[in-house]
């Protein structure tokens, strides 16, 4: 029988997984790898792209402002920069937050005008947080409402001069806005941040030329870039992606007699808040081969079926596990005892109410827990003890469509997850990724 809705997808029980899955490129660094390279003199040649729907919305942006975006082989690209010249139509983002909310900086920072778009879940989400700190620069923007939501045109000032501007939101997105703009400006401006974010912006833009230095201020720290710069083209290798990892990673830790290999996976320390936290919870994680490549720590894991305990994840660790919470409240269900998840507020905001998304995720397949302000407290049912059963909105979101996939596969009844397409915007490999190891997705 055909299955009438064909988007949605069913995850049930089925014999251990096993094997070595290749998970494709890091979506942050692929994002900023089309960005910069447009903005840069020469051509930046880049291996191992993210090709998934947000990478290709960003590319398509890039094109529209003036630079050649060419794909010359299965995550080979070539990106050959130009001066960027306001577009005539709106740069539509499709679902990425991240490429839309970058490319506002670099558009202020080149002192052009662009207006810009998005699906459904990427015109609810809000803007300001990144327009309101590009004033600084001498942006103005126009929005909707006080959030700034979509469509929202931004307006660059040209011959604007360097600023020092403290970031308040712990995001590295609204950094790296920052970064871009301070590309344009004339003398050093300073970005300051409490909180500590992932920092493939800083690295990035010291590879492609730009004078930036970073220094330990607090817990967090400040960054000086130098402006007006005209960045340089430079090859840009681009390492496997430990948030999509996440999820087979997590799958062999609760189905029983799985073991399996994600080789070649990025270990920024700003991005492994997942697997210390899973380290933490009893998991059986292994790290072999560590080994630095195109700047970047990566390592080969190797995972095996645990028997997980409930812990209390510090808010502190949030910045390097943002979007590993929906899938490490899954691996919570399956612990026994309590699993806290503290200081999810930037949840609320991503492709969906992650914080809400994920409670009736739960709630829909039987699994106590609670919210108390911005914690989530996941109340743990054993490796046995997921009933399952529920049927998931996703709400347009990847994470939540792959979270709850992997529910699925260890839960006593199957779980069913309402759309997978928005999968493809961040792993368009993911469902037969998983098959092969075992998994069954019908
Ligand atoms: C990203 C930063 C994070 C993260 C997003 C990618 C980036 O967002 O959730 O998926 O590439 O800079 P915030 O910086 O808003 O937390």
């Amino acid at each position: 029988m055909q299955n009438p809705h064909p988007t949605s997808r069913r995850a049930r029980r089925a014999g251990p997984l096993k094997g070595r899955a290749t998970i494709p490129g890091d979506k942050s660094i692929s994002q900023r790898a089309i960005i910069l390279g447009g903005l840069a003199e020469g051509e930046t040649r880049i291996s191992g792209l993210l090709e998934s729907g947000d990478v290709q919305s960003t590319a398509g942006a890039v094109r529209a402002l003036g630079a050649s975006v060419t794909r010359e082989g299965p995550g080979a690209w070539r990106v050959a920069g130009a001066p960027w010249m306001s577009p005539h139509q709106p740069l539509d983002f499709g679902n990425s937050g991240t490429g839309s909310r970058l490319v506002m900086g670099a558009v202020a920072g080149q002192g052009i005008s662009a207006t810009f778009i998005g699906d459904a879940s990427l015109i609810s989400r809000p803007m300001a947080r990144v327009l309101d700190p590009l004033k600084a620069f001498g942006a103005t923007y126009e929005g909707q409402g006080p959030k700034a939501l979509m469509p929202v045109t931004v307006h660059g000032a040209k011959g604007t001069k360097a600023a020092d501007v403290v970031v308040t939101t712990a995001s590295a997105q609204v950094k790296s806005a920052l970064l871009l703009a301070a590309l344009g400006a004339e003398g050093v401006s300073h970005i300051r941040q409490a909180t500590l974010t992932r920092d493939h912006s800083e690295k990035m833009l010291a590879g492609f030329g730009a004078k930036i230095s970073v220094t330990p201020e607090g817990s967090g720290q400040v960054i000086a870039i130098e402006g007006p710069v005209k960045l340089k083209a430079c090859a840009v290798e681009v390492p496997r992606d430990p948030s999509s990892a996440a999820f087979p990673l997590v799958a062999a830790l609760i189905v029983p007699g799985s073991e399996i290999e994600l080789p070649n996976i990025m270990l920024n320390p700003r991005r492994t808040g997942l697997i210390e936290t899973l380290l933490e919870m009893g998991a059986r994680i292994e790290i072999v081969n560590r080994r630095v490549t195109g700047g970047e720590e990566i390592g080969d894991l190797v995972v095996r079926h645990s028997q997980l305990r409930g812990i209390e994840v510090p808010a502190s660790r949030a910045p390097s596990m943002i979007d590993e919470y929906p899938i490490l409240s899954v691996a919570a269900a399956f612990a026994t005892g309590t699993t806290a998840l503290r200081g999810l507020e930037e949840l609320r905001v991503k492709e969906s109410d992650r914080l809400e998304a994920v409670a009736r995720g739960l709630k829909l397949n039987g699994v106590p827990h609670t919210i108390e302000s911005d914690d989530l407290l996941v109340q743990g049912m054993g490796q046995d003890g997921v009933p399952g059963g529920g049927m998931v909105p996703t709400h347009m979101d990847h994470r939540i469509a792959m979270s709850f996939l992997t529910m699925g596969m260890a839960s006593q009844l199957p779980v069913t997850v309402d759309d997978v397409t928005m999968i493809a915007t961040s792993f368009p490999e993911y469902e037969g990724l998983m098959r092969d190891l075992g998994a069954v997705l019908e």
